[in-house]
C-alpha cells in the first residue's frame, strides 16, 4: 500500500482534529511528513543528477553546445531537444541557488559555461530579430548546437532576458560575497546589462506567454521584468556602475503588474491585453510568486510575495480549478492537496497535471511558512480569508501571533497541505523517480516529454524551501521594489547592446579566497539576506545583528526610533527607544536604519515612532510588528519595513 493512502484519512480527520484533537492531527501529520522526508531523501539527489544529464556534456546531452541545456532528451512526440532561454534560466537559477547555499565545483563549472554560452547566444540573429537593436534577445529557443531555430513558433517571448539576468545576478552576488568582484564586473555584468536593456526597452510590448500560446501581457513576464530591473540596479551600484533605465522603468513595471489583480475573481490574471476566452486562472502565478520570493519583503502584496493575501487567494482559486476536472483528484475536498496543471482550459496532450506545478503549489506554501515563522505571526485579510477557511473553517480576519492556538492551527494545517502536494507527486512519479512533463489526468501515468529538466529543478527548489533554505533576496533597500507610482505610464527606454566577452572564467574561484571587497560596495549586497539554512552543517549563531530598515519620509529635526517589548528595544518606554540613523537616507530612498544585536530565536514585538523636535512622539498604526530573530548560521540579517 502506498503511503499516500494516509492522505485519504487525513482529509476527514485533519480539520476535526485541529478543532478538538490536536494530538491526532500531529500523528497524521507525522505520517505525511515521513512520506515526504523519504521521498525527497532519494528524489533530490536523483533530480540533481538528471538536471546535470540534460546540460551540455551530460548523459542525455550528446551534441549539445557548451553551456546549453535541453528542455528534455525527448526528440519526438514532443521534440524538446532544444535550448529554451526561459527554461534554461529557471533551471540554472535553481542550480545557482543551490550552489550559493553549498559550494560545489562541478556546478560552478556548469554555471560558468552557461554564462559564457549566453554571452554568445545574445549575438545570434534569429527570427525574432537581431542583436543591434536588442530584438533578437526575445527569441524563445535555439537549436541544441547553439544555432538559430528558424521554424515557426510563438515569438518573441519577453521573459527570457529578465529571467536570465536574475540567474546571472545571483551568481554575481556569490562572486562579490567571496571576493571576486572583478569577475562579476568584467565577465557577468556585460551579459546582464544587455538583458536589462532589453527588459527596459520591450517590457511594454506584447509577446507570447511562458506556455508559448497566448500573445498578450503575461503576469509572469511582468513580474520577472520588475524583479530583474530592481535587482539589476542594485547590482550595478555594488559594482560601481549604474542602470538608469532600470531605475526609470522598474516603478512603471510594478505599476502595470497591479492591473493583473482581479478583485472580483480574487486572483491574479495570467494574461491581460488579450481576449482568448480563458478564465485567467493559471499556475503562471505560482511560478511567478516563487520566482519573486524575497523573505525580507514579508507578505508584501504589491510584489505578490508567496504569503501575501493576493498570492494565497490565487493559490486557492487556481488549485480549486483542477479539483473537479482531473479524475485522479476526485474525493479530495478543499484544503486537501491535489494534482495541479497549468490552467483549467488546457488541451495540450488533453490537458493534464504537471509535476512542476504540483510541486510549485507546495513551494509557495513552504515559502509562506518560512516567512510566518520568521515574523512570528500570520495575518488573515478579507482577501486571504477563503484560502485560510479551507485550512480552518472557523478562522476570521486578524493577525495571530505565534503563541496563539489559531496561529498553530493555521501553521500546521498549511504545512500538512504543502506536504500533501509533494506526496501527490511521490504517488505518481515514474519508475526510479523519473519526472516527465505531465501525468495523466485519469490514470496518473507519466505523459508527454520524459525527464523534463524543469520538473527536476522544481524538486530542488521545493525541497530546499521545505528545509528552510531560502534564496538570496532581491529588493534590498531599493524603493522601486515595492512602492507603486500613483499613475501608470506606457514608457520604455531605448537600450544600447554590446557584445559581452566570451573569455573563460578564471580558475579556482573557491569560496572566500578572492581579493577583498572594496569598502565602497554597499554592505546590503554583501550580506546573504535572511537566508538561514537549517540543513547545512555550520556553527549555529547565538546572536544575530539585525539591521532594522524603516522607510519613512521625515522632515528636518525629526528622528525615527524603534521601541518594543524587550529591554534592548526599551520595553515600550519611548524615552528608551533606539534611534535609527539617516546614513542610508536619500530623497529617492528614504530609509532609516540601525543594527541591533539580538539573541537568535528571540521573538519580539515592536513599532517605529517619529520623535519631533519638541519631543512629541508619533506612533505607527496598529498592529504591533512581530518578528523572530532567525536561528541558523547567519550572524546578520535585515528586517525591512515601511511606515504603517
Ligand atoms: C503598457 O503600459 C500601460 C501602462 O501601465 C498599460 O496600460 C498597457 O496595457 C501596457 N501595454 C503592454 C502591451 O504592456
Amino acid at each position: 500500500m502506498h503511503p499516500f493512502s494516509s492522505l485519504l484519512l487525513l482529509g476527514t480527520l485533519a480539520l476535526q482534529a485541529v478543532l478538538g484533537r490536536p494530538n491526532s492531527l500531529l500523528s497524521e501529520r507525522e505520517i505525511i511528513k515521513r512520506d515526504v522526508d523519504s521521498f525527497f531523501a532519494t528524489e533530490v539527489p536523483y533530480a540533481l543528477s538528471q538536471v546535470k544529464c540534460n546540460i551540455a556534456s551530460g548523459c542525455n546531452a550528446g551534441g549539445v553546445a557548451s553551456g546549453l541545456v535541453i528542455a528534455s532528451p525527448s526528440k519526438s512526440d514532443p521534440d524538446y531537444f532544444y535550448h529554451w532561454t526561459r527554461d534554461a534560466a529557471l533551471v540554472f537559477k535553481a542550480v545557482v541557488d543551490r550552489f550559493v547555499n553549498e559550494y560545489d565545483a562541478d556546478l560552478q563549472a556548469l554555471i560558468q559555461n552557461y554564462i559564457t554560452s549566453q554571452a554568445r547566444l545574445q549575438t545570434v540573429s534569429n527570427p525574432s530579430g537581431s542583436f543591434y537593436d536588442g530584438s533578437g534577445l526575445g527569441e524563445p529557443k535555439f537549436n541544441a548546437d547553439g544555432s538559430q531555430f528558424t521554424g515557426s513558433w510563438g515569438r518573441p517571448q519577453r521573459d527570457g532576458p529578465p529571467l536570465r539576468a536574475l540567474t546571472m545576478i545571483t551568481y554575481s552576488k556569490w562572486l562579490i560575497n567571496n571576493g571576486y568582484q572583478s569577475t562579476a564586473k568584467d565577465l557577468v555584468w556585460p551579459v546582464i546589462q544587455n538583458d536589462l536593456a532589453y527588459t527596459a526597452q520591450y517590457w511594454n510590448q506584447t509577446g507570447f506567454d511562458l506556455w508559448e500560446e497566448v500573445q498578450g501581457s503575461s503576469f509572469f513576464t511582468i513580474a520577472a521584468s520588475h524583479r530583474a530591473l530592481v535587482e539589476g540596479s542594485n547590482l550595478a551600484k555594488t559594482l560601481g556602475n549604474s542602470c538608469s533605465a532600470c531605475d526609470a522603468i522598474a516603478p512603471q513595471v510594478l505599476c502595470f503588474q497591479q492591473s493583473f489583480w482581479s478583485s472580483s475573481g480574487n486572483y491574479a490574471l495570467a494574461n491581460i491585453n488579450v481576449n482568448n476566452g480563458r478564465s485567467g486562472k493559471d499556475t503562471n502565478v505560482f511560478v511567478s510568486t516563487n520566482q519573486g520570493f524575497d523573505p525580507s519583503l514579508g507578505c508584501d502584496a504589491t510584489t505578490f510575495q508567496p504569503c501575501s493575501d493576493r498570492a494565497l487567494a490565487s493559490h486557492k482559486v487556481v488549485v480549486d480549478s483542477f479539483r473537479s476536472i482531473y479524475s485522479i483528484n476526485s474525493g479530495f475536498g478543499k484544503g486537501q492537496a491535489v494534482a495541479v496543471g497549468r490552467y483549467p482550459e488546457d488541451t495540450y496532450y488533453n490537458g493534464n497535471p504537471w509535476y512542476l506545478h504540483t510541486l510549485g503549489a507546495a513551494e509557495q506554501l513552504y515559502n509562506a511558512l518560512y516567512v510566518w515563522k520568521s515574523q512570528g505571526s500570520i495575518t488573515v485579510t478579507s482577501t486571504s480569508l477563503p484560502f485560510f477557511q479551507d485550512l480552518s473553517s472557523s478562522v476570521s480576519t486578524g493577525t495571530y501571533a505565534s503563541d496563539t492556538p489559531t496561529y498553530m492551527t493555521l501553521y500546521n494545517t498549511a504545512m500538512v497541505y504543502a506536504d500533501g502536494f509533494v506526496d501527490n507527486v511521490a504517488k505518481y512519479v515514474g519508475a526510479n523517480g523519473a519526472l516527465a512533463e505531465q501525468y495523466d489526468r485519469n490514470s496518473g501515468s507519466p505523459l508527454s516529454a520524459r525527464d523534463l529538466t524543469w520538473s527536476y529543478a522544481s524538486v530542488l527548489t521545493a525541497a530546499a524551501r521545505r528545509a528552510g533554505v531560502v534564496p538570496l533576496g532581491w529588493a534590498e533597500t531599493n524603493v522601486a521594489a515595492t512602492s507603486v507610482p500613483g499613475s501608470c505610464y506606457a514608457t520604455s527606454a531605448n537600450g544600447a547592446y554590446t557584445a559581452a566577452p566570451t573569455s573563460p572564467f578564471p580558475a579556482s574561484q573557491t569560496p572566500g579566497n578572492g581579493e577583498p571587497v572594496p569598502s565602497t560596495a554597499p554592505t546590503s549586497t554583501r550580506t546573504t539576506g535572511t537566508a538561514a539554512p537549517t540543513t547545512t552543517s555550520c556553527a549555529q549563531a547565538t546572536s544575530v545583528a539585525v539591521s532594522f530598515n524603516e522607510r519613512k519620509v521625515t522632515s528636518f529635526g525629526q528622528t525615527v526610533k524603534i521601541v518594543g517589548n524587550i529591554p534592548a528595544l526599551g520595553s515600550w518606554d519611548t524615552s528608551k527607544a533606539v534611534a535609527l540613523s539617516t546614513s542610508q537616507y536619500t530623497s529617492n530612498n528614504p530609509v532609516w536604519s540601525v543594527s541591533i544585536t539580538l539573541a537568535a530565536g528571540q521573538a519580539l514585538q515592536y513599532k517605529y515612532i517619529v520623535v519631533n523636535t519638541d519631543g512629541s512622539v508619533t506612533w505607527e498604526a496598529d498592529p504591533n510588528r512581530a518578528y523572530t530573530v532567525p536561528k541558523g548560521c547567519a550572524t546578520q540579517t535585515t528586517k525591512s519595513d515601511s511606515w504603517q
